[in-house]
């Protein structure tokens, strides 16, 4: 066993990750006097939330008539009818407070000439339920709305006396015998000391998993740290088969291009100099959701029809529009475009292409945030003391595809929802849990093994291999051949993690080891999406699959569920909550709304 000295910290809440769900969580728990500390491998301001640009959807009507009907009504034909119903209505009823209360918090939200939030459109929000035109829902802080939340929710939780612990990476959780969560064990970077932190509830806001593939515009920290550890403690992942492709990545480096720049008048085109989006989505056209433009422009590619000298992108154009407008709305990506494709794109179209950029799948929880376990019998099954909030969390509100600018909702919503549930359900006056000993030892054990590590293949190398297997074989489309080389060699590259080399053996940044537990992290992520793309014979949403075109509602409106075990996957399968919270006669939506239908723009 390995022997480390280790300090303890007792806490109600422990929230681990700072991102916008993270500190949305704490600061709601330390508003309602919880004693909450927030664990965060990088400096809160700089979680990937930063990186979101064009904005947050609820129906507040600013710029014309919208509701929240419409608006679950357009998230349930954007999830292809596989997320919850339940937490899709907890979604669109929610948003427009939680959007009121980050802007009484101080988000410096754009401003209509009356003084209102400034709402864009975004692809796949319409009105009249998908039959009026695009609504202007997407509430936006120029083309930096994730950066002005970061600084208003961290600014808030420090004034409520959440305490911080920065630079701190999350090994593993701490599980009593009997499967509730008690805790984490983490590691100070700076230091290199190493903490045991003991809580009523751990809620994990750990972001996504876009790092499993070689180009996506996660940053380079998104490494699903929240669902490996999930993975270890033996819980499943949900819907790990549905990736999403932003269609706007900077061709080569990946870097985001909003989708605002569409919302704001952006075309697309192709070697011809055709707006092709008019051919496959004559209503909405380039703001059509985004996996139909994805596989749109991947179509338009392998038909020839690609720009560049191997013509293996797509142009898209904001040269129209006024200088003025690309100023005031979309400032960051105007230097975005000139810094990682050298455009001016006052005067000429950007490179793109679809790029990983979201993972629908992870955690799967109830619209609490509560980590389920589920059973066979008892589908819904609550993990005791565990949260999941954010992109690691799986409620589900995207189902097989998520809208653009549903992301940033869900991170305030649901992390909203948990603090909520955290203050009826954690006991103040009661003590904390006593740890369980043989849990603590296994995660030192785990770390320890990794630090001496003496394998053949350094870390860099095994990531990359897997990013390249996973950005060839799990992509845009694919195919029984595809997914099957893929799940294959997947196999191989999870088997030799047992191989891996650690070479720096200090606890000081020691970011070999970082990166290798990152790795660990990783790759549980990477294979469950694999497999359990490899196993849906359908086409729903991100997973369009050559083979099965059609989506198969009688056999696969259904959750998948991934256990990791001995670098392997298992696999099952749970109901989608097809129940509203709200009856019809009540004010809730009517259900032949949304009965699902085919899927078109
Ligand atoms: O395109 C964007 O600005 C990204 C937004 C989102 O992923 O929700």
């Amino acid at each position: 066993m390995a022997a480390y000295e280790y300090e303890t910290h007792e806490y109600d809440c422990i929230v681990i990750g700072a991102g916008g769900s993270g500190l949305r969580a704490t600061l709601g728990m330390a508003e309602q006097g919880l004693k909450t500390a927030c664990i965060t491998k990088v400096f809160p301001t700089r979680s990937h939330t930063v990186a979101a640009q064009g904005g947050i959807a609820a129906s507040l009507g600013n710029m014309g008539p919208d509701s929240w009907q419409w608006h679950m009504y357009d998230t349930v034909k954007g999830s292809d009818w596989l997320g919850d119903t339940d937490a899709m209505e907890y979604l669109a009823r929610e948003a427009p407070a939680a959007v009121y209360e980050l802007e009484h918090y101080g988000v410096p939200f754009s401003r209509t000439e009356e003084g209102k939030i400034y709402q864009r459109p975004f692809g796949g929000h319409t009105t009249e339920f998908g039959e009026g035109p695009p609504v202007q829902r997407t509430c936006a802080a120029a083309d930096r709305t994730g950066h002005a939340i970061l600084h208003t929710l961290y600014g808030q939780s420090l004034k409520n006396n959440a305490e911080f612990y920065i630079e701190y990476f999350a090994i593993d959780l701490i599980m009593s015998e009997d499967g509730v969560c008690q805790g984490v064990l983490a590691w100070c970077l700076d230091d290199g000391s190493l903490h045991l932190f003991n809580a009523k509830m751990t809620v994990l806001a750990t972001g996504g998993y876009g790092r499993a593939y070689f180009s996506a515009t996660s940053a380079h920290t998104c490494t699903g740290d929240g669902g490996g550890m999930v993975a270890r403690a033996g819980l499943p992942l949900q819907d790990m088969d549905f990736v999403q492709f932003h269609p706007t990545g900077i061709y080569g480096s990946g870097c985001l291009i909003t989708e605002g720049a569409r919302g704001e008048g952006g075309y697309l085109t192709n070697s011809e100099g055709e707006r092709f989006m008019e051919r496959y989505a004559p209503t909405y056209k380039d703001l059509a959701s985004r996996d139909v433009v994805s596989r749109c422009m991947t179509m338009e590619i392998r038909a020839g029809r690609g720009v560049g000298e191997e013509g293996d992108h797509i142009h898209l154009h904001l040269n129209h529009l006024p200088p003025e407008t690309l100023a005031e709305r979309l400032p960051g990506i105007s230097e975005s475009a000139r810094i990682f494709a050298g455009v001016d794109l006052t005067k000429e179209p950007i490179p793109v292409l679809p790029t990983v950029h979201y993972n629908m799948g992870g955690i799967p929880t109830n619209y609490w945030g509560e980590v389920l376990s589920p059973t066979k019998d008892d589908p819904d099954r609550i993990a005791p003391g565990l949260m999941a909030v954010g992109e690691a969390g799986c409620a589900s509100v995207h189902g097989a595809n998520r809208l653009g600018s549903n992301s940033l909702i869900d991170l305030v919503v649901f992390g909203r929802a948990a603090a909520i549930k955290a203050g009826t359900v954690v006991d103040r006056t009661g003590g904390n849990p006593t740890l369980n000993q043989a849990s603590v030892d296994a995660a030192l054990d785990r770390f320890d093994n990794l630090r001496y590590a003496k394998g053949a293949i350094p870390t860099a190398d095994l990531r990359l291999e897997m990013q390249k297997t996973m950005q060839a074989d799990a992509a845009v489309f694919r195919t029984d051949e595809t997914l099957a080389q893929g799940v294959e060699k997947m196999n191989g590259v999870s088997a030799k993690l047992s191989d891996i080399q650690v070479t720096d053996r200090s606890l000081v940044w020691n970011s070999d080891l970082m990166e290798t537990l990152e790795l660990t992290n990783l790759m549980p992520n990477a294979l469950a999406t694999i497999v359990s793309a490899e196993a849906r014979k359908e086409s729903r949403g991100a997973h369009a699959h050559e083979d099965y075109p059609d989506r198969d509602d009688e056999n696969w409106r259904i959750h998948s569920l991934s256990w990791f075990s001995g670098g392997r996957i298992k696999l099952d399968y749970r109901p989608v909550h097809l129940d509203p919270l709200t009856g019809h006669n009540e004010g809730g939506i009517d259900l032949k709304k949304i009965a699902p239908k085919a899927r078109v723009y």
